[in-house]
């Protein structure tokens, strides 16, 4: 099978495209020959050997997300066949024909949904509404998002929107990201550089972090609080919690998928019930073959795209 590694670390050009043997499903796992393979910012962070407190050990496969067809099961798994459709999150690296996913993370496809729309929906849409449920604004509360036009973004704008949020405040590098996100539902769309952001929103839900966290926190009011959802690491300038009495949360899939079990399956149907209504839009900024991975990757590090990257082997 083809799949894609790094044996240093770097940016785009580091990818390379290489044959190996097909992973073994071990117990609770799931291998899956892949018709759509998410691109995140985490895979391009892990790739320059940052996010989530490290680099991953030489040489290593990126990716994080799957959809696709099951080709073996492994031992302990029940509830899955050879030849369910599904996507899942895998925790693993995933840029490759053939990848394990963990069972208890995955989910069927509906028939009339593509790998490609699975793909971005699943993953991206439960960690906007694990973010959302986290924050769980109150009747009338505003909540402004960070990154609004990512992946991730972009469903939390809308999500937060059909749960009745009256102020929706999309935040982004660049005003050519506004209309994209006004056509979502955004009530506001505000660029980093500007000198205000308006007036303060009561929940924001970061997924930027990094230089831009003081700032994000300085855009919420009072008593209001910060869901920290993003890899991209920072200081939280202690006193203003004091000081404005806020309160900042740090989320990962990783626990959400595992503590919150329940949560996460209500979500998943949540996200299927309403993308298949036609309620929740999933943007799809690029797909590419498998082989174009580091196109990708140059995408998402030119901060370009609305909505979600795919690769397709
Ligand atoms: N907590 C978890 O378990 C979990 C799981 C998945 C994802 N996440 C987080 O969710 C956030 C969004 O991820 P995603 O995969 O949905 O994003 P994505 O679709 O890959 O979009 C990336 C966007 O993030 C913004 N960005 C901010 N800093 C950047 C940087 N240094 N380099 C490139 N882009 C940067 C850019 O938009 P702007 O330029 O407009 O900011 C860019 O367009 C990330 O911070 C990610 O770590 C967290």
């Amino acid at each position: 099978m083809r799949r894609v590694r790094f044996h240093a670390y770097g940016g785009p050009e580091v990818l390379r495209v290489e044959e190996a043997e097909p992973p073994v499903a071990g117990p609770g796992e799931l291998l899956v020959r892949t018709e759509a393979i998410g691109v995140t910012l985490p895979c391009v962070r892990r790739t320059h050997g940052d996010g989530n407190g490290g680099g991953d050990p030489l040489p290593a496969v990126p990716g994080g997300e799957i959809a696709g067809t099951v080709v073996a099961v492994g031992p302990e798994v029940t509830g899955f066949a050879v030849g369910d459709r599904v996507t899942s999150l895998t925790f693993k690296g995933s840029y490759a024909e053939l990848a394990l996913a963990p069972a208890f993370l995955a989910d069927r496809i509906p028939d009339d949904a593509s790998a490609v729309e699975a793909v971005a929906l699943v993953r991206s849409g439960q960690v906007a509404l694990a973010a959302l449920s986290t924050a769980a604004p109150r009747d009338g509360e505003s909540v402004l998002i960070t990154g609004a036009a990512s992946a991730t973004g972009h469903l939390a704008v809308q999500l937060a929107k059909l749960q009745g949020v009256p102020r929706v405040v999309a935040a982004v590098s660049s005003a050519a990201k506004a209309e994209f996100l006004y056509g979502l539902g955004a009530d506001e769309v505000v660029t980093y550089d500007q000198d205000s952001w308006g007036e303060p929103a009561d929940i924001v839900l970061d997924g930027v972090g990094g230089e831009l966290l003081p700032r994000a926190l300085a855009a919420v009011t009072e008593g209001g609080r910060l869901i920290f959802f993003n890899s991209g690491g920072g200081t939280v300038p202690a006193y203003e919690l004091l000081a404005g009495s806020k309160t900042v949360t740090g989320l990962t899939m990783r626990r959400f998928t595992t503590v919150h079990r329940e949560r996460y399956e209500q979500h998943r149907a949540q996200l299927w019930e309403l993308a298949g209504a036609g309620r929740l839009r999933v943007a799809i900024h690029a797909e590419l073959p498998l082989e174009e991975a580091a196109k990708a990757h140059e995408i998402i590090e030119a901060r370009a795209n609305l909505g979600k990257v795919v690769l397709r082997p």
